[in-house]
């Protein structure tokens, strides 16, 4: 411990542990790429509604991608069978970590085939024999971060991620300064586009010590259920929060959402959009055209839940009343 000197940010470690049985990089395509090279995976399957931010890292390793459809309940269609098992993988996405139970299913029998990509679903344990990867900056408030976990033996990189030049959206956010932070945040996730895999920065190993996950997930699934209760008898998706500690309520309408989530930027709400991308198939083009993103986490109190859901519930109103 040094003592004396400059003067730092009074974070209190909790000591929090996340991914202690975990590789740990930058970022969950850093974690994927780390395995496909040690693994020597040779071919992929993909679903065919997926955000496009893996793709640079598979070509680069040459890996050759085949997609699959996913149904409306963001499912295979179809399992793929692998006719080579040795270097052939199958990508099962945990979409807004709601499918917990489905992932498991699906998984049981050869769960050596599969590569779990909960990237949206930080909170859902890993499932023995398969592979897993995490992207814990979706849930919490680091800079970077993407969690591996697999039987694969992996040779760790000896550099580590530095964050110090992209840790200014998440004081500028804290402080208030939306708009400034915003473009600091877009700069930090394209310093991430390189996916060459590098150890977890010491900024955001010690930020997940910080975290009072407890909370973030008592807040989360409380944040959901609200919603849930709300719209569910409009939303054409229906995913209950069981044990999930998801993403976000994907709340899915029978009308596009552009101009709703154009408006409500005017109120300083702020929806992503899960994704635009050329490779989606029916389903994943819906499934990005007509799907409100609400957020949940644990900044947002019981009101501004209620608060937000009032506004939601006005513009979809008035959507479907053109
Ligand atoms: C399903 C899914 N997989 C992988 C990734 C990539 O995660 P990261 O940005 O940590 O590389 C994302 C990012 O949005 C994602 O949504």
């Amino acid at each position: 411990m040094a003592i004396g000197g400059y003067n730092q940010l009074p974070l209190i470690s909790l000591n929090t542990q996340l991914g202690a049985e975990a590789y740990q990089f930058q970022s969950a395509r850093a974690a994927l790429y780390a395995y496909l090279n040690a693994a020597k995976i040779k071919t992929l399957y993909i679903p065919n509604y997926i955000c496009d931010s893996i793709f640079p890292a598979l070509k680069s390793l040459t890996v050759d991608i085949k997609f699959y459809s996913v149904n409306e309940q963001l499912l295979p269609v179809i399992c793929p069978k692998l006719t080579n098992k040795s270097n052939s993988r199958i990508l099962l996405v945990n979409y807004f970590g709601l499918l917990n139970e489905q992932v498991k299913t699906l998984t049981a029998l050869e769960p050596e085939l599969f590569i779990v990509d909960n990237s949206q679903a930080l909170f859902c344990e890993h499932i023995d024999g398969t592979t897993s990867i995490y992207s814990p900056r979706k849930f919490l408030g680091i800079p970077d971060g993407g969690l591996l976990r697999t039987a694969e033996k992996i040779n760790m990189p000896e550099t580590q991620y530095d964050a110090s030049e992209n840790v200014g959206h998440l004081l500028l956010r804290a402080a208030g300064d939306v708009q400034a932070g915003y473009v600091r945040f877009l700069a930090a996730e394209q310093a991430l586009e390189c996916f060459i895999p590098k150890e977890i920065s010491v900024i955001s190993a010690h930020l997940i010590k910080c975290a009072d996950i407890n909370v973030i997930k008592k807040m989360r699934r409380r944040n959901y259920e609200i919603l849930y209760n709300k719209f569910k008898s409009l939303n054409q998706l229906q995913f209950p929060v069981n044990d999930h500690v998801p993403l976000c309520y994907p709340l899915k309408l029978g009308v596009g959402v552009t101009s709703i989530c154009r408006t409500l930027i005017d109120k300083a709400i702020y929806l992503p959009r899960y994704w635009r991308s050329d490779y989606s198939g029916e389903v994943g083009t819906s499934m990005f055209e007509n799907t409100l993103f609400l957020p949940i986490d644990e900044r947002l109190s019981e009101d501004n839940i209620y608060a937000l859901s009032d506004i939601i519930e006005q513009r979809i109103e008035y959507e479907y009343s053109r």
